[in-house]
């Protein structure tokens, strides 16, 4: 898909991509300003391996004020992006043969991180009817006696879908009847929430679970921040300092500059984010309106982050399979991810990180595109 887009674009034309993960917003000057200070007041040193005390407080009160979980800061660490959080924690834990329950259609890395840690995937497949969300009584059919985690992402990427308080608690009984099993809870998406409701995670809101939880978060989505590789987690002390060895000897600390900035990004003022959510919200809107009025595809409202991922079954006899309708949208100049990368099938996943007037546009090209 990246190839034909690189080609096509070569060829002069227009393809509009809406295949990003991330906000099309500018970084806020505030956190920019910050870094610069850095760089000329001389921060460009090794930090301690999780991160310096500034950027582990600064955590902490991320985790205390949005996520409502009150972590000391041993319990937490820094690490080069969300991202290397999840591959830190399975690395440190995942033996051989252990099983890591993983919902369908899930975020791309998941679930090569846990093959590469040399666990077993075990998809939870969810569909649009459950808005991509699976039940308590779902998760607990397939829990196993060799499953080890269980990989929880609300909002979620690809789907949008997001995790009420109360469905929350009913994964937290399942949870309670097996003591064996681990969550990560990745909530990187965190501010992006349209339900009106705050946001629901688990730690918080069964503090007896705590201390089997492991809760990533970061700066890449909520403060438009993906260049500058900073992710928070806070978890049991054991396996934050397991994770923490494990960097000392991959990556060592993370960037200097980057946690100076991403402390400005916790610390200073967060009332832009409202304006960003709204703004997201109506590209939703937009997209969901959009989508469900072209014949064969439909899509039920993502409650947060800023992808929805399009069922395109209907169309299937006609091309085939889902990479072979992504293929044939990007000749009509769109550029959209199939389902099945995501472990999902019969579709595709629409990023709407893009301005209004692109939106549109694409919107308009995939309706003549598919038109019969
Ligand atoms: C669900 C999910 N988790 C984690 C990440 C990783 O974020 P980061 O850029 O901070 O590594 C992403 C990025 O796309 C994501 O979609």
């Amino acid at each position: 898909m990246t190839d034909r887009a690189t080609q096509l674009r070569g060829e002069g034309r227009d393809i509009i991509s809406l295949s990003v993960g991330e906000p099309d917003f500018a970084t806020p000057t505030h956190v920019v300003e910050a870094a610069k200070a850095a760089l000329v007041n001389g921060l460009t040193k090794y930090t301690p391996v999780g991160g310096t005390a500034r950027m582990k407080e600064a955590a902490a009160l991320h985790f205390a004020r949005d996520l409502g979980i009150e972590v000391p800061t041993s319990q937490v660490m820094t690490s080069a992006g969300g991202k290397q959080a999840i591959f830190l924690a399975m690395l440190a834990t995942v033996s051989e043969g252990e099983e890591v329950i993983v919902p369908a259609p899930w975020w791309v890395s998941y679930p090569e991180i846990v093959r590469f840690a040399g666990g077993s995937v075990v998809p939870l497949q969810t569909s649009a009817a459950s808005g991509f969300r699976f039940s308590a009584g779902d998760l607990e059919s397939q829990i196993g006696p060799r499953t080890q985690w269980l990989l929880l992402n609300s909002p979620g990427n690809p789907t949008g879908a997001v995790y009420s308080g109360d469905m929350l608690l009913g994964i937290g009984e399942v949870l309670r009847r097996n003591p064996r099993v681990m969550v990560l809870s990745d909530d990187i998406y965190a501010p992006l929430n349209y339900t009106g409701a705050p946001h629901a995670t688990l730690a918080a809101l069964c503090p007896d679970l705590a201390d089997r939880v492991l809760t990533v978060s970061g700066v890449s989505k909520s403060h438009a921040m993906t260049g500058f590789r900073i992710g928070v987690s806070a978890g049991p002390e054991w396996l934050i300092r397991a994770m923490e060895k494990l960097q000392s000897h991959a990556s060592g600390n993370p960037c200097s500059i980057s946690q100076a900035a991403a402390v400005a990004a916790f610390e200073g003022p967060q009332d832009f984010l409202a304006d960003w959510r709204e703004t997201f919200r109506q590209r939703r809107d937009l997209v969901v309106a959009g989508i469900n009025a072209i014949t064969g595809l439909s899509t039920p409202e993502p409650e947060g982050a800023f992808y929805c991922m399009v069922d395109a079954a209907p169309l299937m006899d006609r091309f085939g399979d889902d990479a072979k309708l992504a293929l044939h949208l990007l000749e009509h100049g769109v550029a959209v991810v199939p389902a099945s990368a995501f472990g999902g099938r019969d579709g595709f996943r629409i990023s709407f990180a893009a301005g209004r007037e692109t939106l549109m546009e694409a919107l308009r090209r995939i309706g003549d595109a598919l038109a019969p």
